[in-house]
């Protein structure tokens, strides 16, 4: 705990939430330069409707990281936000550095984006049990824009057959749909 708060939880509680929200903020970080560097590289068929969908996505996600490093502060924490802070403690491994289609760069970042969309989730499941509603509305707001995210971004993938051995596993196609 580094500030004074007057917000009505218990000290214990506010130091999870910022380590919390410290985690989802360096991994928000990380996430806005990876879609950067693919919004840079990209190159191939539909350059630019890839090129313009990963700079929404890393501008969705900087605002994100401006969100939780906010809300630590609000809560005493002290934002651990520096590009050095935000690499040692992502939860997400290094961008595909050989990534140079569309198709590549698309697979990457459905990648990084459902990690950090599953981190935001079970930061929802915690902020309840530590019974913060302001924390639990903060996430989310913010898994609702992640996964519309997400979800233009497989799109992408549809009808790829690598897309198709990943989604067999997990999507049922409903009849007189092609299949995935
Ligand atoms: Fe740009």
């Amino acid at each position: 705990m580094k500030f004074p708060s007057h917000i009505s939880l218990s000290q214990e509680t506010r130091e999870e939430l910022i380590e919390l929200l410290n985690t989802c903020l360096a991994t928000a970080i990380d996430l806005h330069w990876q879609v950067k560097q693919a919004h840079w590289n990209v190159r191939g068929r539909q350059f630019i409707s890839r090129h313009e969908l990963f700079d929404t996505v890393a501008d969705h996600v900087r605002k994100h990281a401006d969100e939780f490093a906010e809300r630590a502060g609000a809560l005493g924490g002290y934002a651990e936000g520096t590009i050095r802070l935000a690499a040692r403690n992502s939860e997400l491994d290094e961008y595909d550095l050989k990534a140079i289609s569309g198709e590549e760069h698309v697979r990457a970042l459905v990648d990084r984006v459902s990690t950090y969309a599953a981190s935001i989730r079970q930061g929802i499941h915690r902020g309840e049990k530590l019974d913060d509603p302001v924390t639990v509305d903060l996430f989310t707001r913010i898994l609702g824009e992640i996964e519309q995210d997400l979800w233009f971004l497989e799109s992408h993938l549809y009808g790829s057959p690598q897309a198709s051995r990943t989604a067999s596993t997990s999507v049922e196609v409903p009849e007189g749909l092609p299949p995935v």
